[in-house]
């Protein structure tokens, strides 16, 4: 049981003065492709054990996509569930962010064609590439344009086709990763609960963690280029685990210290969703009990961007995250990233 408040405690709303305005949160949605493979599945094709993958990870099993399925099929079909939870119509979207390292393809963005495939042709609409910590990012993103009243209605969407840049041969990466997207209309309802704060940061001079050489400027695609295996990721494991601990730690403090809270207040943490034991190890330094957690990871593996948008939907379907409740959102990712968000549900 998550203890009630302290005597003390100070709705967090009442430190922000949304005079009249509130980016709340109007409706959420995920989706992932039918397909699951399975740690056995994987025991077939690379030098590992469900064994290993379970005790180092947590991870069960993951969706993939079908090849004529794209991330931005993942981003619609999850927006439209969003859309339909929201009561949202295509014509009221006024800007798309989606946040994601998979695009369909470098240009033109993922975000303009689930425009095209919404139909909401008022909205404008760019991609995001904060990798794991994309979603909050785009939540942060979206709520100084709902406040600054540029906008009412964005559509935030996570999504990512990770499977197509995963190396199928490589155990040390293609065990962890998955395919899926999750979305959230954020909107201004006066009066309304909503995202009361987040934190983001960077330290682009460990980009060299977990990156992917090939495809961009620096190392455009050639016959060379793909023998050499440079378009798909890597991952310096043990140093990324490492420096994942102490960002999400450090994001978690500052967004809390920022809300005036503790963390006895949250009621649902919902963590980027890469190894159990990287959120067993948060949750001992933030002094987080264990069920305060959300944990999926164990069906998806781990989905980047679109992580905490799918745990997010999740949590809130099954009752985990009820009206008025304070849910925390810790992320961390390439480049590296990391971001943490208060919302009041
Ligand atoms: O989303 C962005 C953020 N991503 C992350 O935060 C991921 C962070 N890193 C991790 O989650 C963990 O570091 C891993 C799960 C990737 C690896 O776990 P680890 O406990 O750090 O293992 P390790 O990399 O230190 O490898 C231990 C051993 C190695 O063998 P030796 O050198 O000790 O003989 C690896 O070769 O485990 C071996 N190994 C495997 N064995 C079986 C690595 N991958 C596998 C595998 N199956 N799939």
């Amino acid at each position: 049981m998550i203890p009630p408040p302290n005597p003390g405690f100070k709705n967090p709303r009442a430190k922000f003065n949304f005079v009249g305005r509130t980016c709340s949160i109007a409706g959420v949605g995920s989706y992932v492709p039918a397909k699951v493979l399975t740690n056995a599945d994987l025991e077939k094709t690379v030098s590992t054990s469900d064994e290993w993958i379970t005790t180092r990870t947590g991870i069960k099993e993951r969706h993939i996509a079908a090849p004529n399925e794209f991330t931005s099929d993942l981003a619609a079909n999850a927006a439209r569930l969003a859309m339909q939870r929201a009561g949202t119509t295509p014509e009221q979207i006024d800007l798309i962010i989606v946040a994601t390292i998979t695009p369909d393809m470098p240009f033109p963005s993922t975000a303009c064609l689930v425009q095209q495939k919404l139909g909401a042709h008022r909205a404008a609409a760019f991609d995001l590439e904060a990798a794991c910590s994309g979603f909050i990012y785009a939540l942060e993103i979206a709520q100084q344009f709902i406040m600054s009243r540029t906008y009412d209605t964005v559509l935030v969407i996570g999504a990512e086709k990770l499977s197509s840049i995963v190396d199928w041969e490589d155990r040390n990466t293609c065990v962890l990763f998955g395919d899926g997207a999750g979305a959230a209309i954020l909107r201004n309802r006066p009066n309304a609960h909503g995202l009361l704060t987040a934190v983001m940061g960077a330290d682009g001079r460990k980009a060299d963690l977990l990156f992917m050489a090939g495809g961009g400027s620096r190392c455009p695609a050639t016959a060379q280029s793909v023998a050499n295996r440079l378009h798909f990721l890597r991952m310096e494991g043990r140093e990324t685990f490492k420096n994942a601990v102490q960002a999400m730690q450090t994001a978690a403090e500052e967004v809390l210290r920022r809300c005036e809270i503790d963390i006895s207040h949250i009621k649902c943490i919902v963590p980027h969703q890469a190894n159990r034991r990287i959120i067993d190890a948060v949750g001992q330094r933030i002094n987080a009990k264990p069920e305060q957690f959300f944990i999926n990871l164990h069906k998806y593996g781990n989905t980047s961007a679109a992580s905490v948008a799918i745990a997010l939907d999740e949590a809130v379907s099954c009752g985990r995250v009820q009206t008025g409740d304070l849910v925390l959102l810790i992320v961390f990712g390439a480049g590296l990233t990391w971001g943490a968000a208060v919302i009041e549900w």
